[in-house]
């Protein structure tokens, strides 16, 4: 589970610092979301949950009389994108970030395409943030987002939970937020409150964890702060982080082929119209 606070204290700040290799843990996933993005209409578009914003990013460079917001809750990502934003060769500059909940978030003009790579599961009341999501936009508004599908389709997730302590076990909640929130379509259609038409596409992917010469020392990086290995290894006392860090390599080199450290993911493409009908 993974909810507000922890994006607005250190899981927040450790997706900052560690934007180049989320990005590239995406990158086999990117081209699909943008190119199904790319056959929506849209003059005004918001990213959900924008993180360092290399969605936003690349709508503005595509859409340069396009008025993009990227809008996220944790100020260390927001602070990242804007960075970027400024170092970027964006024509028009047309895309600004917002440190905002979705949630509550009360665009200046109403946006019609919403679009977030994964970055819409963690509400942790899901069907009031999407009736929001609907009220605040255009009437037929179109939404396209990136979630995971089951922890089993994404060994990057189940191989790693496989080296570490059992969970402590939490109170159960109806929508519990976190990266598996979205794994089960109807689940999804319930949560989204507010909108219809849901469209669910499967994509099979590679979860790049490091490239190049030091593929290894980069994915090792990557899991030490990002993903479920993160938390356990910062809560762990010696010796048992030793022991996790040595099965962690262990895996980690095992992965390691053709110059990459991947492992298998699966992922929803999900888009939806909004039930909106105020002009
Ligand atoms: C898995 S990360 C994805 C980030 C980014 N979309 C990407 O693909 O790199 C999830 C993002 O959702 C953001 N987030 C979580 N809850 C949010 C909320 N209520 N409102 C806005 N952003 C939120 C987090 O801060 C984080 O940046």
């Amino acid at each position: 589970m993974t909810g507000a606070s922890e994006w607005q204290g250190t899981v927040g700040r450790n997706w900052a610092a560690e934007w180049r290799r989320t990005d590239t843990s995406f990158s086999e996933l990117t081209p699909h979301l943008l190119d199904a993005i790319a056959k929506e209409p849209g003059e005004v578009i918001a990213d959900i949950g924008c993180g360092a914003g290399q969605i936003a990013l690349s709508l503005a460079s595509a859409r340069p009389s396009a008025r993009i917001w990227g809008v996220d809750i944790s100020s260390d990502l927001v602070q990242t994108a804007a960075r970027r934003a400024s170092q970027a060769d964006i024509k028009g500059a047309n895309v600004s970030f917002h440190c905002v909940d979705a949630a509550l978030w009360l665009p200046p003009a109403p946006p019609d395409l919403l679009v977030s790579r994964h970055g819409v599961m963690f509400f942790p009341d899901p069907p009031m943030a999407f009736a929001h999501l609907a009220a605040i936009s255009k009437p037929g508004a179109r939404m396209v987002f990136t979630c995971f599908r089951k922890p089993h389709e994404n060994d990057w997730a189940t191989q790693i939970a496989g080296l570490l302590p059992a969970p402590q076990q939490t109170a159960p909640s109806a929508f519990p937020p976190g990266p598996f929130a979205f794994a089960l379509p109807d689940h999804v259609r319930r949560c989204m409150a507010g909108w219809r038409d849901h469209s669910f596409t499967p994509i099979d992917f590679d979860y790049i964890a490091g490239t190049g010469e030091n593929a290894v020392a980069e994915a090792l990086a990557l899991f030490q702060r990002i993903g479920p290995a993160a938390s356990a290894l910062r809560d762990l006392p010696e010796p048992e982080r030793a022991e996790v860090q040595a099965r962690l390599r262990e895996l980690v080199e095992a992965h390691h082929r053709d110059g990459r450290v991947a492992f298998r993911a699966a992922a929803w493409l999900v888009s939806a119209t909004s039930d909106n009908t105020d002009g």
